[in-house]
């Protein structure tokens, strides 16, 4: 687990902490998959959430920032329109790409980047209807950052390597996502850029600490990758939404598919140092490690427990299982919600051509 700094300087300013939970130490990081420690970061949490919620501010401000993000993404998500009026793609007629508790690891890198000072704005490449946009805006609201938010606002373009997607696949109109952000997300810490990754971010020169994207196209994912890279902060990290347990070759991404090759060749071809991991849903984590940094190259080995452990222990420690299990039955309800939605409007469509037809040959009334 990664802990924020001003955590870990409360518990390695207290003797009987520091022997307590020796883990928490930010310049030796325990392997917290050997079998002595797997309960380790655990106890840390119980502790956090009982007597360190009382004893550290830091700490209160860390759970009172997880819980609000969690609860703000929870409500943006019940709260989001469901009908795509734009052609529905194979299986993904949801509105969101991603999840709230896949975002929450968004929120919690993006707090841990804050305490150690990284520098930067957030970015987004590839919005949709602007689902993780709202969430993530929250979230640089509170932080105090800004969320550039780059989209062709057309959809996909035409691609040459992956025949699962068409051109204008998850679409969604600059004027629809701008809604979407102003009505449930924070617009004032939002800018967007509107056209194809390929021209549109060639002039984009501002330091990131956090490069998200979620693209789905190997080519998308180089243009993000060759015009965005050089902006990352020392100690910035990269999170795709494409980085799938079979994109990782331990810490290192293996030549796959669509953006998790195109990752992995942009970072093998410039001969960058890295340590990667999955993280949820799909989503992975790739952290540069120039030669020195040391500490952030450590602090993926902590992240490597929030892949296995986070949601089930921190967030289940502040929300109920049931709650968790109500969120995850809601989520799966409004992609068929969506689903119906669009065939509504389609049967819509159909009887309306259907009359016209049938009227136009005289039969409409006898139809009817
Ligand atoms: C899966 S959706 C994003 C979902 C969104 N992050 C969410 O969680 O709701 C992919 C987005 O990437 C955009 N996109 C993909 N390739 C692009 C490119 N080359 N240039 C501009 N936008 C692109 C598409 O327009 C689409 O909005």
């Amino acid at each position: 687990m990664i802990y924020p700094k001003d955590i870990v300087t409360f518990v390695e300013a207290d003797e009987e902490l520091k022997k307590r939970f020796p883990w928490v130490n930010s310049l030796h990081p325990v392997n917290f998959a050997s079998a002595e420690n797997v309960d380790a970061p655990l106890n840390f949490e119980a502790y956090m959430l009982e007597e360190g919620y009382l004893q550290s501010k830091a700490i209160r401000k860390y759970l009172h920032f997880l819980a609000t993000m969690y609860d703000t993404f929870t409500h943006i998500m019940h709260n989001f329109p469901v009908a795509n009026k734009y052609k529905v793609h194979k299986d993904f007629s949801s509105p969101f790409g991603t999840a709230p508790f896949e975002l929450m690891y968004h929120a919690v890198y993006l707090y841990y980047l804050d305490s150690y000072g990284v520098k930067g704005d957030v970015v987004e490449c590839g919005a949709f209807k602007g689902f993780s946009a709202c969430c993530l805006s929250w979230v640089c609201n509170y932080l105090g950052r800004q969320l550039f938010v780059a989209d062709s606002f057309q959809g996909l373009p035409e691609n040459t390597t992956d025949p699962y997607y068409e051109k204008g696949d998850y679409r969604g109109d600059f004027e629809e996502v701008q809604e979407n952000v102003s009505t449930l997300g924070r617009i004032e810490n939002v800018e967007f850029k509107q056209g194809f990754f390929s021209e549109s971010l060639k002039d984009v020169h501002r330091p990131l600490c956090l490069l998200w994207m979620d693209v789905d196209l190997y080519e998308s994912a180089t243009d993000v990758m060759n015009n965005l890279y050089d902006n990352l902060s020392p100690g910035g990290v990269i999170i795709s939404h494409e980085l799938f347990e079979q994109s990782f070759d331990n810490d290192q991404l293996k030549e796959s598919l669509g953006p998790a090759k195109a990752l992995a060749e942009f970072l093998s071809r410039n001969k960058i140092r890295y340590k990667a991991m999955a993280l949820e849903s799909g989503s992975g984590l790739v952290v540069p490690c120039p030669s020195g940094d040391v500490q952030l190259a450590m602090s993926t080995e902590h992240c490597g427990f929030i892949r296995d452990r986070c949601r089930r222990e921190i967030w289940q420690l502040v929300y109920s299982k049931q709650q968790l299990e109500e969120e995850l039955r809601y989520w799966q309800g409004e992609t068929e919600k969506a689903i119906n939605a669009y065939n509504c409007t389609l049967d819509h469509k159909l009887k309306k051509i259907v009359k016209k037809l049938l009227s136009l040959v005289g039969l409409y009334k006898t139809a009817q």
